[in-house]
């Protein structure tokens, strides 16, 4: 659902049961695997607006905002992993993970890297987003949830570096032992290596120009009991670190990607939706999405990537089965089959489908 926002607006006047115990007030679990829940608001609509109260250079080509409520008050709660909906304008709407060590619920912080041939959302917040702003914003929500563990390897490249940050904040309160690897071009395009060289040799920097790519074969040979890998960032980095863990044990990886898995969508066929709540079936041609034909019979859903990996259409199915094409659930999510993102998946095979929606 494409909603109206007012954008950025400037100033006028200048163990499972500890998990459930860190999910913030007002939001909800979705999944019936609670190793693979998913934090959302319990009104996933909810828009409000903070006040930018810091703009610094983290590094060349990623600025940091720090956001705080206009009023002072308590902005809602977050975990580890989570991401907001940033209205850069009535069209624009952009991802951006919390990426604070500690899980302030004064004041938040986003990474805005600036992506020249991006397709203009982080450029005009580069260019026009300064400390007074206003931004019009959505409820945290959490795609990439820190499971607890014993044990964490983070792998981070680039500005997939952002949840990460966070996820080490609650792996020190929780006095887990971790490690981060954090690739990046080069030392001064790599943002937070202050902050995050304070931990010593617990961190290590791979900038490519000068110390190559990390062999993450040989890095992640070796299986480790009770840890598990969190790895955020370039679509080369995932493919690496998914068939370099390969071996370990089902679920020890857990990926966040900013960019969409590549969809073969050649062969798409026609199929029905029921949707429930709404009493209406509905034909989706080979050609559209189910959230298209959704919105063009009025049937109310939100949106925003449109392209499977924020998580905003997360849509419960009470029958068929999905043909998931997101980039966000993990392999027994998929299997499981009761929830899907219809932005981009479909039903598999040309079956009906009955959604929730
Ligand atoms: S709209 Fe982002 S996953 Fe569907």
């Amino acid at each position: 659902m494409s909603t109206s926002s007012p954008g950025l607006q400037a100033e006028q006047n200048g163990s499972k049961s500890d998990h459930k115990d860190l999910i913030p007030e007002g939001s909800h679990l979705t999944g019936s695997d609670p190793d693979h829940e998913r934090v959302v608001p319990n009104d996933p609509l909810a828009r409000l607006t903070v006040k930018v109260t810091d703009r610094n250079e983290a590094s060349e080509g990623v600025v940091a905002l720090t956001l705080a409520d206009p009023d002072g008050r308590p902005l809602p709660g977050w975990t580890p992993g989570a991401h907001i909906d940033v209205h850069v304008d009535d069209e624009r709407v952009r991802q951006y993970s919390l990426c604070s060590i500690d899980q302030d619920q004064e004041r938040w912080r986003i990474g805005v890297l600036h992506e020249p041939a991006g397709r203009g959302g982080s450029q005009a917040i580069h260019n026009t987003v300064q400390v007074g702003t206003h931004l019009t914003v959505s409820h945290p929500r959490n795609n990439f949830v820190l499971i607890p563990s014993k044990r964490y390897i983070f792998i981070a490249g680039g500005i997939g570096v952002t949840p990460i940050v966070s996820m080490i904040g609650q792996a020190e309160r929780a006095g887990a032992d971790w490690s981060l690897v954090y690739g990046g071009r080069s030392r001064n395009t790599m943002a937070f290596m202050d902050e995050l060289s304070a931990y010593g040799d617990r961190v290590r920097f791979v900038p490519e120009d000068t110390d190559g790519r990390v062999d993450f074969g040989e890095y992640l040979r070796d299986v480790q009991d009770e840890t598990l890998i969190f790895c955020c960032g370039p679509e080369p980095l995932l493919n690496a670190v998914e068939k370099s863990s390969s071996h370990w044990p089902d679920g020890s990886l857990h990926t966040e990607r900013f960019v969409p898995k590549k969809v073969d969508a050649s062969e798409d066929v026609e199929f029905d939706v029921e949707f429930v709540d709404s009493g209406l079936t509905l034909r989706v041609p080979a050609d559209k999405s189910i959230l298209e034909i959704a919105e063009s019979a009025g049937v109310p859903v939100l949106s925003s990537c449109g392209e499977g990996t924020c998580g905003t259409c997360e849509t419960s199915v009470l029958a068929g089965t999905p043909d998931h094409r997101d980039s966000i659930l993990t392999d027994s999510e998929k299997e499981r089959g009761d929830t899907m993102f219809i932005c981009v998946s479909r039903s598999l095979g040309g079956c009906p489908l009955k959604l929730m929606l």
